[in-house]
């Protein structure tokens, strides 16, 4: 029998920390030719977690370039996907979420011909400027899926809503808590050098955890977090705050200029994976607009502030863990100092929920697509 030919296709760091789990289950299944192909929008934030998920691509696109556009991006995916589809001529193309690489990774597959999968289908807010492009990113490549891989029941009804048929779309957690599984043990069990070395600089101090990258948040909103960030160092000078900076020439410029010489905040590049995910661990806070640390925070039992004024989870502002501050530098130092002081709301905020999976969403998929 021939066997069934699946591409797996990812660019961003999310992206490949969610497809992990399914490159691998799709590797142990011998009736199927699985390929991976990279169109590294992102370079250096992909690689690190292609080495630590030791996974290599079949096919490297190769086209991050600095500070690019989402028209030249956009333009370069669909071009160098054309060859990889015609060369393998796969006969179902995964593609992830909601970025530029999964919609129009998604477009072209739909002109090869190939069944189209998403995998943490269903996202909503369903405000096409926020987040933004995401937003639209999802309800493109929904337009053009076949298989839908919603993570929640709510992510079901929201393409139930948008007459995707019911038979097209399957509830199999977010693959996010799968590859969270697979690495939270080992990366707490021993200290890599990189923890090592933050935790000296900690010297025992509560932590707070920053990450930031939303394009809707760029110019006045990144000054209006790091004004915030600002005045909650200098109102807390016993709690630290580390801040791993997204490599996005406008996040680095406002953070830096705003927060670098600051005595009790450390910025840092981009952290590996593994290294986040203990530094996650290790907080007492988390302040983010990142859509994947939302998911995992929950089942660290780490209260998170998201810096974004809408969500497509919300899932775990229901369980408690989240809450929206936008990028209000009041609400943000409000909200901010007052978990940091009431612990009888801090300790109800912490309480671990799984709101996105089980741990088993890589499986279920691949057993679906046995099917299909
Ligand atoms: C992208 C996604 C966003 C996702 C985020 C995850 C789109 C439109 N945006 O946003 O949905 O939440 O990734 O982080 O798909 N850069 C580097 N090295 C890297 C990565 C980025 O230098 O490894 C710099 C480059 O200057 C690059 C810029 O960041 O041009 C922007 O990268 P891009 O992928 O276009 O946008 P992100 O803001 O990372
Ligand atoms: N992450 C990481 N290193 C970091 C910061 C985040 O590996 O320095 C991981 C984090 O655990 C999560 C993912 O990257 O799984 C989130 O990526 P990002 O915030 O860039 O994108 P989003 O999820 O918002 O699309």
């Amino acid at each position: 029998m021939q066997k069934k030919k699946n591409l797996i296709v990812f660019g961003t760091r999310p992206e490949a920390i969610k497809m992990a789990p399914l490159v691998h289950a799709f590797q142990k299944e011998k009736d199927f030719d699985t390929r991976v192909c990279i169109t590294a929008q992102h370079r250096e934030m992909l690689d690190q977690v292609l080495d630590f998920f030791n996974i290599s691509a079949d096919y490297d696109l190769d086209l991050m370039k600095p500070g690019q556009s989402l028209y030249s991006l956009t333009a370069a995916i669909i071009t160098g996907m054309q060859s990889v589809l015609e060369e393998f001529k796969p006969d179902y193309v995964y593609v992830h979420g909601d970025t530029t690489t999964s919609s129009i990774a998604a477009l072209a597959a739909f002109y090869s011909g190939a069944k189209v999968c998403h995998v943490e289908a269903g996202l909503r807010t369903h405000n096409k400027w926020s987040p933004f492009p995401e937003e639209m990113n999802r309800q493109l490549t929904g337009r053009l899926t076949d298989l839908h891989f919603a993570p929640t029941e709510r992510a079901k009804e929201n393409l139930l809503k948008e007459n995707t048929p019911t038979n097209k779309i399957f509830v199999t957690g977010n693959t996010v808590v799968d590859a969270l599984q697979h690495s939270v043990e080992t990366v707490t069990k021993s200290l890599s050098e990189k923890a090592q070395e933050i935790e000296e600089w900690l010297e025992g101090r509560e932590l707070l955890l920053v990450t930031g990258h939303r394009r809707e948040n760029h110019g006045d909103g990144f000054d209006r977090i790091c004004e915030a960030l600002q005045q909650i160092a200098k109102n807390n000078p016993e709690i630290a705050i580390v801040y791993p900076v997204h490599l996005n020439p406008n996040v680095q410029k406002p953070v830096n200029k705003f927060l670098k010489d600051i005595s009790n905040i450390k910025l840092l590049e981009p952290l590996a994976y593994q290294d986040f995910i203990w530094l996650m661990h290790r907080s007492k806070l988390i302040i983010t607009d990142s859509g994947g640390v939302q998911e995992e925070a929950p089942s660290l039992g780490k209260p998170v502030l998201v810096m974004r004024d809408t969500t497509e989870r919300p899932e775990a502002v229901e369980a408690g863990t989240v809450i929206l501050v936008g990028t209000n530098t009041e609400k943000i130092i409000s909200e901010t100092e007052d978990l940091l002081h009431n612990s009888e709301r801090y300790n109800k905020m912490s309480e671990l929920h799984n709101p996105y999976g089980d741990g088993k969403a890589a499986q279920r998929i691949v057993e679906i697509i046995k099917k299909h």
